[in-house]
């Protein structure tokens, strides 16, 4: 009887799901920071924002198993850390019912674009967005042709829009947006869906809208890693809502344990695709271990997503190149592989950035960081905005990080009320971009 409720017990305490909190940690010497930085090599931790420089803080998420561990190390080492997310999971779930709920009250008031049924305000399946596309194509025939640019692992398409005045032929300017690089970071795809239907509505009412589709092709990819996205929509658990990188298939590796002990073999799925494009590929901020959130792949362009854009953009060259992230509310510009590095028209795209940054904040006092990612972020090599300007042939090229700043508790959990804010703020830093991209002689 005892050995039974033993194994009862064991197996309950096996089966127990583990629980993530998050951890902000600020590294007061060159030593904390050092050892933060030795910390982003353990995989077990999930750095939400990662170590950067001394009294920069740092978002750490934690399984249950490591947290004594590792705060006891901090600790010992004087570094200071506060909770800023008790239970991820607990989050997660409660956002989820919130959707849920919003959702069956709206459904009879759902978001009208004039003409297609559509719900701008709240996060949307793959399968949401194709629909909606289709609508679209179907419905402004003379403004919309959808063209997916390529299959994923996984198989699905990659949707593309194609937003230009079709009747008006000769050269125009090309823009292209994408979002959803990185799964968890939803709110960025829905930004880039509010941009479509701000181009699309705006075209019969609002001159200004007319000349940016007359003058402009505008490319727009909202989910450019869709696998990644709906993995991170089909479940609460934090490690799969928290999902970065595409899904790629497992790659494994194995490590010699010394004399005694047999080699260990551990297998991952994924690449982080803002590492994979080529500029300086696999060098700083990088990773070569496939189970590491920043894993670089096994060689530039071995994604299919990334290849996709590298691909369409050498067939269908681009002014003005911009990729949405979440979070921090950071506008970058190149170069981001190294600090202080910039390209020689830095000025011009130094000024069209800090325009960007205050049109946007006009809108709700909403204030960004302006600089380059190495400068204001961390240095990162393979990302796709210092790829589309180094090697793209691109003009202007712009890598948002959007809402929420690193002092707000939900980082990647945004709820579904910030969307419209965060969308409409974004648009007016977008129309000051474009606006420069039709100026380019
Ligand atoms: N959060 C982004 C990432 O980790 C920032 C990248 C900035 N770009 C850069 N090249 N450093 O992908
Ligand atoms: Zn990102």
């Amino acid at each position: 009887m005892t050995r039974l409720l033993l194994i009862a017990l064991s197996i309950a305490v096996v089966t127990q799901p583990k629980r993530f909190a998050v951890y902000r940690i600020t590294p007061q010497t060159s030593d904390a920071l050092q050892f933060l930085e030795n910390l982003t090599k353990e995989t077990a931790i999930d750095f939400w924002k990662e170590p950067r420089a001394v009294g920069q803080e740092v978002h750490a998420m934690i399984p249950d198993p490591k947290a004594g561990a590792i705060l006891d190390s901090l600790r010992s080492r004087n570094i200071s850390y506060s909770m800023m997310i008790e239970d991820v999971e607990k989050i997660i779930k409660n956002q989820k019912f919130a959707r849920m709920k919003l959702k069956s009250e709206r459904r009879q008031k759902d978001f009208r674009d004039g003409k297609v049924d559509f719900n701008l305000a709240e996060y949307h399946s793959f399968a949401d967005v194709i629909n909606y596309f289709n609508a679209l194509a179907i419905t402004y025939p003379h403004l919309v042709s959808v063209q997916p640019i390529g299959l994923t692992h996984e198989g699905r398409q990659i949707p593309m829009i194609k937003i230009t005045n079709k009747r008006l032929s000769g050269p125009k300017r090309g823009i292209w947006i994408d979002g959803g690089i990185h799964a968890r970071e939803w709110i960025s795809p829905s930004t880039v869906l509010y941009f479509i239907h701000q181009l699309i509505n705006g075209y019969d009412q609002d001159p200004i809208i007319r000349r940016y589709v007359d003058g402009m092709e505008w490319h727009l990819t909202p989910l450019l890693n869709p696998d990644g996205y709906e993995y991170s929509r089909s479940s609460t658990d934090p490690e799969i809502r928290l999902w970065r990188k595409n899904k790629s298939p497992s790659k494994c590796t194995t490590t010699a344990q010394g004399l005694f002990a047999p080699p260990q073999t551990t297998c991952c799925q994924g690449v982080d695709l803002n590492r994979n494009f080529d500029w300086f590929f696999g060098q700083v901020g990088s990773s070569t271990d496939p189970c590491s959130e920043i894993y670089n792949g096994a060689y530039a362009f071995s994604e299919p997503e990334t290849r996709s854009v590298r691909d369409f953009i050498s067939q269908h060259p681009m002014t003005t190149f911009v990729t949405l992230h979440s979070y921090s509310q950071i506008l970058m510009y190149p170069f981001g592989h190294q600090v202080r590095t910039y390209s020689n028209d830095l000025d011009d795209l130094r000024n069209t950035a800090l325009s960007a940054a205050n049109a946007l904040q006009r809108m709700y006092g909403t204030t960004y960081k302006v600089g380059t990612g190495a400068d204001t972020l961390y240095p990162a090599s393979g990302g796709s905005e210092d790829w589309a300007k180094g090697k793209g042939g691109v003009k202007y090229s712009y890598l948002f990080e959007l809402r929420p700043e690193e002092q707000v508790w939900d980082g990647f959990l945004l709820p579904e009320n910030q969307i419209m804010p965060t969308a409409r703020e974004t648009w007016e830093a977008i129309k000051v971009i474009a606006t420069h991209t039709l100026s380019v002689p």
